[in-house]
């Protein structure tokens, strides 16, 4: 099978919506980080889906998270993900999986992607088990409710979080 391009290096994908990034999410770019000589954290602009963060606000917190790895990159995408991949002359895309719960969507995922794109390869890596349970849904509720989310989320994250709290309460 001829590769798509040639491969730059050995660069991953990890897409997804990081609304916000998770401590799970930081897991498993790092993990690909060791794995691969560069790291796309690519952002999902999708204007149908309702977020509390807007994509450029995602963006720059992977930046500060990752500020200090070399080979982690934030970027945003839209359209279909093998495009993007195509044009970032990717080898592979990431995708954690948590629980088996997981493993239907991302499967059918992983399936159609190598059905568009059969030289783009789907690599699935698990967390660390202290959070298979965390998902950016319900850091949100979590948070918007007034529950603890430290530990959660990068500690760079939590003044955002706290932004989007203070910019949604009505000043009397
Ligand atoms: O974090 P998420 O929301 O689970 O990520 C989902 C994502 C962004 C990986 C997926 O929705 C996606 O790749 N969207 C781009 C459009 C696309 O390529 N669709 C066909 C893939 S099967």
């Amino acid at each position: 099978m001829a590769p798509f391009g040639a491969p730059s290096g050995r660069l991953a994908i990890f897409p997804g919506s990081f609304d916000p990034l998770t401590n799970g999410h930081v897991d498993i770019i790092l993990r690909s980080a060791h794995l691969f000589e560069r790291v796309v954290v690519a952002v999902l602009v999708n204007a149908e889906k309702q977020s509390l963060f807007t994509a450029e606000e995602r963006v720059a917190m992977i930046r500060e998270v990752f500020r200090e790895y070399p080979n982690v990159e934030a970027d945003t995408f839209d359209g279909l993900l093998v495009d993007y991949a195509r044009r970032r002359r990717a080898s592979a895309i990431v995708r954690g999986l948590r629980a088996v719960s997981d493993f239907e969507y991302e499967f059918q995922m992983a399936l159609m992607n190598r059905h568009l794109e059969p030289t783009l390869e789907t690599v699935f890596m698990m967390p660390a088990e202290q959070y298979t349970y965390l998902s950016s849904r319900l850091i949100k509720e979590v948070f918007t409710l007034g529950g603890d989310v430290r530990g959660l989320v990068p500690s760079a994250v939590e003044p955002w979080l706290r932004g989007k709290k203070q910019e949604s309460t009505p000043v009397r």
